[in-house]
């Protein structure tokens, strides 16, 4: 079979999916690496030489994943110009769901009065979202849905324990949404390929809960992330090199043919690596997990929204997102950019916005 008769590029004929609206939300509260170091032993130094990450969002007391899901979902409708009522289906990738059930995506559906959406969760961990946005995507060209909200939302502060160093001053909380339509054949805007991949057997890397999570000594409740870092990092570069490397043949284009990759932000070591593997040059690769850090499934989506309000995407790129994470679950997906509406005026005003302030964007 050759790549461009693989399962995870669209069939000829097949109905174009367009993403016309992206927006984002993160909490107001900022956790710098200086209060870190009062609280946990580690250093400013530490922290932003091995990871990249000099400060991170924190979801106050009366936020969640569909408070920060939902304001994220406004303005991704805004820029997209679609009613919430007219939004036929609402994914959410999320590994920190506001409850067992309800979804998530329920919640943010009624929040938003999107009246005739189905609502789903998925979780693939840090690959949620773009596991979210190829379903998504399957619906709209399958004919099942006309009108796709796929949001991607975490609060990660609610799963790390801040006495643990390996891993409290990787993460961080927000979301990020995109609006999918169906789209023509004259008009920019496409799935052009995507490739998902699972390694269960590595699980014990990167879990939170589940039969084999150690009770955690000082630390009630819980549960809470546990990684070992050094070896997620090593699987990370390989499976994101290789799934990117595949998903970009499936779309028929060479690396040179990237406008722009928006990868997983979990560590700028990481990006890097993946980027030299590829032979992607720096400034073809958008990084904010300096000021976002590690935010799971919210983290893509956060970074395309922001490199959309920085004009780093022009109608007809081709746009390579990559995403790694517990699982051990991984994936790339390559997409010919639509052109999306954004800046002042395309942002409606936030829901939490009373209790606990919101950024949208
Ligand atoms: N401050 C100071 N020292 C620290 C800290 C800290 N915050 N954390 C660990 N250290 C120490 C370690 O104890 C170790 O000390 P030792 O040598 O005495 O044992 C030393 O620093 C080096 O530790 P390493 O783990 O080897 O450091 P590394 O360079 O690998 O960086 C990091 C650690 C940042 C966690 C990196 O391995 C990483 O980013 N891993 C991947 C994370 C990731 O991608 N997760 C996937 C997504 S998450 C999801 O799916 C939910």
């Amino acid at each position: 079979m050759t790549p461009a008769d693989g399962p995870a590029s669209p069939p000829p004929g097949a109905p174009r999916v367009r993403i016309t609206g992206v927006g984002h939300a993160v909490p107001s509260r900022i956790l710098t690496n200086a209060e870190l170091e009062r609280t946990v032993e580690t250093t400013d130094e530490w922290i932003t030489e091995r990871s990249g990450i000099r400060e991170r969002r924190i979801a106050g007391p009366a936020e969640s994943s569909s408070t920060l899901g939902t304001a994220a979902a406004r303005a991704a409708l805004a820029s997209a110009d679609v009613a919430a009522g007219d939004i036929d289906l609402i994914v959410v990738g999320t590994s920190t769901p506001d409850g067992v059930f309800p979804a998530t995506a329920s919640r943010i559906q009624d929040a938003l009065g999107a009246r005739r959406a189905g609502a789903f969760d998925v979780n693939a961990a840090c690959a949620g979202f773009l596991a979210a946005l190829s379903t998504g995507m399957q619906f709209v060209a399958g004919g099942g849905a006309r009108r796709v909200l796929v949001i991607g939302a975490e609060t990660m502060s609610r799963i790390v324990d801040w006495t643990d160093r390996n891993t409290c001053v990787l993460f961080g909380d927000g979301a990020g949404a995109v609006v999918l339509e169906r789209g023509t054949a004259s008009e920019p805007g496409a799935l052009e390929s995507f490739v998902m991949r699972s390694d269960g057997s590595l699980a014990s890397l990167l879990y939170c809960g589940g039969p084999e999570a150690p009770a955690i000594a000082g630390s009630p409740g819980g549960p809470y992330i546990v990684m070992d870092g050094r070896n997620v990092f090593r699987q990370a570069v390989t499976a994101m090199s290789q799934a990117a490397a595949e998903a970009v043949a499936l779309a028929g284009l060479r690396v040179a043919d990237i406008a722009l990759c928006v990868p997983h932000q979990a560590n700028a070591r990481i990006i890097d690596a993946v980027a030299r593997n590829l032979g992607l040059p720096g400034e073809r690769v958008f990084t904010n997990l300096d000021r976002f850090g590690n935010t799971s499934s919210a983290s893509i989506p956060i970074a395309l929204s922001e490199a959309t309000a920085q004009g780093r995407l022009r109608p007809g790129d081709h746009l390579l997102m990559l995403a790694f994470g517990g699982g051990l679950a991984w994936g790339a997906m390559v997409v010919e950019w639509a052109g999306v509406r954004t800046g002042p005026g395309s942002v409606d005003a936030p829901v939490a916005r009373a209790a606990e302030p919101l950024e949208v964007r």
